[in-house]
């Protein structure tokens, strides 16, 4: 059974619909009749181009130095019929509040866990001790609660927390688990830049889920690593009124596997502010921003030139992509609605849509104008290097789960040692197989070069979290500041969570 399982990850993450067709006897193909895709139902139940909308769910934020969150068990009304099973934290029914901390501030976080189950909360981005970060060791037992504290030092930006408990990082995500960061700093708190929440600075966190005929989330691991539904802060063919000028989204992408390729309907030029990090130095202007699970992206979007009654989409152009691409297998929607071969989604390899915007009136004190300048970066360059080191992304072939240099996660070994203060150049080296989502922890990284063309424009700030497409190396350069420990390890790892859980994650220790 496990051998079965295993192989059948390898198809997974190879994508290689051949070998799905052919095991399309096995339990998975059983585990697909039961996925239900039907069309219509309430909530539309279709991201195609469906005319019933559900309102956008803006997240409660909380703000302070002290911050309680609770992980429990609930339900949502998704579909017609039986809620579905989910996580939120703080009563949420899925996902959690939004914290607004300022940079420079000692927070107190209190995390208590309501479940059955241990989790663990990882502030996502931040740089601070790893024995408060809320990787795998930080574990939090059924009814109790963790205490971590710690200094605010990075930019202001967008980041998140989650569960990061090896082995069910994926299922915790899947159940909704997750909540955005909010940091604000005086640089970014003197420009002129939309920030009333939830009316002119929009949080989105954009994933999909696959529904049982129970109704419950599809959870696995083997199979579910697109989901057939879009949700847009947990709300599925989400619309939202916004008013008719400059608007700041803060864009994460929490699927599982899926990359999003956005942009919207029209395919008006918008612009990325921030990275992962904090601030770009300007804005950068696109039609297109490819996001890897675990990214973000802060963006501005113009809607002073449209008509107070008009609309517009945020879409996934997810059509066309080549193989590698996470998102691009599968087969296209096919009117039975069944969702196909084991890495299918009815979302795989199309243009959808994940958030329908209806323009409305102006704000006072609109925000209408671009800036130009929006903070000075100093990036690490290879100048700056005092170590190098490679580390390659092995394994997923036939029978076989990602490791790193053919290693999978294992608690007690370390697989980086750094020292103290170092300036470092890690090249990873992807194999033939897949494209991943590589995060580090504790440090924010300067994206150096890539082996397959440019570093884009709108992913040259500060990264904590990288696209490596197959075959692809990527050079990145950080500098290990503030925090060491002979004892408590950093995580590194792909951020698609199926592939964390199945091993593609590593430890590193920063030693005086
Ligand atoms: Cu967002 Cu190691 O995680
Ligand atoms: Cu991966």
């Amino acid at each position: 059974m496990l051998r079965t399982a295993r192989s059948l990850l390898a198809v997974v993450s190879a994508g290689i619909l051949v070998v799905a067709t052919a095991m399309s006897c096995s339990t998975s193909a059983n585990t697909l009749t039961n996925t239900t895709n039907t069309n219509g139902t309430t909530n539309g139940g279709t991201n195609a181009g469906s005319s019933t909308y559900n309102d956008l769910r803006i997240p409660p934020t909380l703000q302070g130095t002290s911050f309680n969150l609770t992980l429990a068990r609930t339900t949502k009304q998704f579909r017609s019929g039986t809620a579905t099973d989910t996580y939120g934290y703080n009563g949420e029914q899925f996902w959690g509040p939004t914290l607004i901390l300022n940079q420079g501030d000692s927070v107190q976080m209190n995390v208590t866990n309501a479940l059955t189950d241990t989790t663990t909360v990882h502030w996502h981005g931040f740089h601070i001790p790893a024995s408060m970060d809320g990787g795998p060791h930080q574990t939090i037992a059924p009814t109790t609660t963790w205490r971590p504290t710690f200094r605010v030092r990075n930019n202001a930006g967008t980041y998140w927390y989650h569960p990061h408990l090896h082995t069910k990082t994926y299922d915790q995500l899947t159940m909704g688990a997750g909540g955005f960061i909010i940091i604000k700093d005086p640089i970014e708190s003197a420009l002129q830049l939309p920030r009333t929440y939830g009316t002119d600075d929009i949080p989105l966190v954009m994933t999909s889920r696959r529904f049982l005929s129970s109704n419950q989330f599809s959870k696995n691991i083997v199979i579910d690593n697109y989901g057939d539904y879009m949700l847009a802060n947990g709300t599925m063919n989400a619309q939202v009124s916004l008013p008719k000028q400059f608007v700041r989204f803060r864009l994460l992408n929490a699927e599982i596997e899926r990359a999003l390729n956005l942009g919207f309907s029209d395919n008006r030029t918008f612009y990325v502010i921030t990275n992962d990090g904090g601030l770009l130095d300007a804005p950068v202007g696109v039609t297109r921003v490819r996001m890897l699970p675990g990214e973000r992206v802060e963006i501005l979007v113009n809607l002073g030139s449209d008509a107070v009654g008009a609309s517009l989409d945020l879409k996934a152009f997810n059509s066309g992509q080549t193989f590698g691409f996470p998102g691009n297998e599968g087969n296209p929607v096919t009117p039975s609605g069944n969702a196909g071969p084991i890495n299918g989604s009815l979302l795989n390899n199309t243009d959808f849509p994940i958030l329908h915007i209806n323009v409305a009136a102006a704000t006072t004190g609109a925000i209408t104008t671009l800036p130009g300048a929006l903070t000075t970066n100093r990036y690490w360059t290879l100048a700056d290097v005092t170590n190098s080191r490679t580390i390659n992304i092995t394994g997923g072939q036939a029978g076989g789960n990602f490791s790193f240099d053919n290693v999978f996660f294992d608690h007690g070994y370390i697989n980086q040692t750094i020292k103290l203060n170092a300036v470092e150049k890690w090249t990873i080296v992807n194999n033939q197989i897949f494209g991943h989502s590589i995060h580090l922890h504790d440090i924010q990284f300067k994206i150096i070069s890539r082996s397959g063309g440019p570093v884009e424009a709108y992913e040259s700030g500060w990264k904590d979290t990288f696209y490596i497409p197959k075959g692809e190396s990527v050079v990145v350069v950080a500098k290990f500041t503030d925090f060491a420990s002979s004892t408590d390890a950093f995580m590194f790892h792909c951020h698609m969570s199926n592939h964390e859980d199945l091993g593609l994650m590593g430890q590193f220790l920063v030693v005086p």
